[in-house]
């Protein structure tokens, strides 16, 4: 197929996430079987500043699939946030002959996507982050993964709970996103979540939760918080002083990034990358590639960018229900 792009990038950026090396992959293979040269971009926008950019080829993308973290390496790149950085990564972009970049992270990352854009390089992003808290879409490639991790682990907390007689108090990831504690909380039978979307009352949501359930019989408790609630520790201190359930606090931390990626974030990180490379081929740019109901979809970065995602209160209540 003739089209006017030769050359592209590719990079990951933010907090990594299973499933980008899926992506990179998927951007590498479709950006090749459409007669491009793909290139990789090390350690997010560093590399594009300090010309940290490696040719790919079908080969060097081969065996990455199942594995967690991102072989491109990722970055917080404050420089980038500053028009100087950002002036000297287009013209890396340039000295190297790239047509066009693919950013995999978070919407710090796409915001960086977006100065690209407006400087004249035409840029695709796609959300990589375990968070699921970017706005215009549905899904974010690592999502998946994270929560199961987080299942497994609470599964095993709740044998020793329940052995003991005692409150297991988990702060799972998410800085400003519950997500990951709601859905891990339904999926675990937690009696308690916490997030950082909706205020709660520590003695009526938490205290009386946990007193009532005792007096309907349960001996042990589960209470899943999110980081940007955060303060697991006092809080497994007061539950024990104030319900006489002895409790201890457990924070999962960075295992939550890591891991083989599971089905559902190979599949969708492939659809994702495929829709990147395709995009660029039409000479579209500003974009954020997307799930929107339940389908790959792209929507402008200035409009993604600008929507605010609700974390669902029928979630929380479902998660409410099930803990009677
Ligand atoms: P994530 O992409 O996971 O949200 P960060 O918020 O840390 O992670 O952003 C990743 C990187 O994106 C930052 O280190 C920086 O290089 C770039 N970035 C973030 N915000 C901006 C911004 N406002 N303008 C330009 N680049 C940005
Ligand atoms: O955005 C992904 C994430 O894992 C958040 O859930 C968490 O708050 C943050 O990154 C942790 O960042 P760092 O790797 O800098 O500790």
């Amino acid at each position: 197929m003739e089209h006017k792009f030769k050359k592209i990038g590719v990079l990951t950026s933010g907090g990594d996430a299973p499933g980008m090396n899926a992506a990179i992959r998927a951007v590498v293979r479709t950006g090749i079987y459409n007669g491009l040269e793909v290139y990789g971009v090390k350690k997010g926008y560093n590399g594009l500043l300090n010309g940290d950019i490696i040719p790919m080829n079908a080969r060097s993308v081969g065996e990455i699939l199942q594995k967690g973290g991102t072989i491109l390496q990722t970055a917080r790149c404050l420089e980038f946030k500053e028009k100087k950085g950002q002036e000297q990564g287009v013209a890396m972009a340039k000295k190297f002959g790239l047509d066009g970049l693919v950013v995999i992270g978070g919407d710090g990352s796409f915001k960086g996507a977006r100065q690209l854009c407006r400087m004249g390089l035409p840029t695709i992003a796609m959300p990589g982050t375990i968070d699921n808290d970017i706005d215009c879409s549905e899904y974010t490639v690592g999502y998946d993964t994270c929560l199961n991790t987080v299942i497994q682990a609470v599964d095993k907390l709740r044998d020793t709970s329940s052995s003991h007689d005692r409150c297991s108090v988990v702060e799972v990831m998410g800085r400003g996103a519950g997500y990951i504690a709601v859905e891990a909380g339904i999926a675990c039978g937690a009696e308690v979540v916490l997030v950082p979307e909706y205020e709660y009352d520590f003695e009526k949501d938490v205290i009386e939760v946990i007193r009532d359930g005792v007096k309907r019989g349960k001996q042990h408790c589960i209470v899943i918080v999110a980081e940007g609630v955060g303060g697991v520790v006092e809080m497994a201190k007061k539950i024990e002083a104030e319900t006489g359930m002895e409790s201890r606090a457990t924070i999962l931390g960075h295992v939550q990034r890591g891991g083989s990626p599971t089905v559902r974030d190979r599949v969708i990180a492939s659809q994702m990358g495929e829709r990147c490379v395709e995009l660029i081929l039409k000479g579209e740019q500003n974009k954020i590639v997307c799930m929107r109901n339940g389908h790959i979809s792209d929507v402008d970065i200035e409009e993604g960018l600008a929507m605010k995602k609700v974390l669902s209160p029928d979630l929380m209540l479902l998660a409410k229900k099930l803990s009677v």
